[in-house]
């Protein structure tokens, strides 16, 4: 997980597999990789616990906000899995409550290692694994699916 030669062992590029082909989501998706990144910086550079905490609260508000945002657009789009997907995000909410709870009072710099590599799993399957069905569906609403021939 954390090697010594490698001071930023979750850092996260963006790359068109990721891509959901929905400009304002993609939009999303990278911002949480760029708080997951100052999140993943503050840990390697042990900067201040207080300053890794703040950097994990943001992560985790950018998430819960940016999943009510796609749960709007499901209602929009007739997603017919909106209530599934929605599901995956209330677990992952609860997921995160959790991890907030067990480290708050933690000083000990391997948890909160453990806490970040754990959010951000969580968030990057989600996306890999959730978010590429709506994005299925939204590019066939769309007669758009030959943007995943180019890929
Ligand atoms: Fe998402
Ligand atoms: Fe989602």
């Amino acid at each position: 997980m954390n090697s010594p030669n490698n001071p930023m062992p979750w850092r996260l590029e963006w790359s068109h597999e990721l891509s959901v082909h929905i400009p304002e989501i993609d939009a999303e998706h990278r911002h949480f990789i760029e708080l997951i990144n100052a999140l993943n910086e503050a840990i390697a550079e042990r900067m201040s616990l207080s300053e890794v905490r703040k950097r994990m609260q943001d992560v985790i508000d950018d998430a819960v906000s940016h999943f009510d945002h796609e749960e709007s657009l499901f209602i929009e789009w007739g997603y017919p899995e909106a209530e599934q997907h929605a599901r995956q995000h209330a677990a992952a909410t609860k997921v995160f409550t959790d991890v907030m709870k067990r480290i708050e009072r933690s000083e000990m710099e391997y948890d909160w290692i453990e806490a970040g590599l754990q959010v951000k799993q969580l968030l990057v399957a989600h996306l890999l694994n959730e978010d590429m069905k709506y994005r299925d569906f939204w590019l066939a609403q769309n007669g758009a699916t030959e943007i995943l021939k180019k890929d």
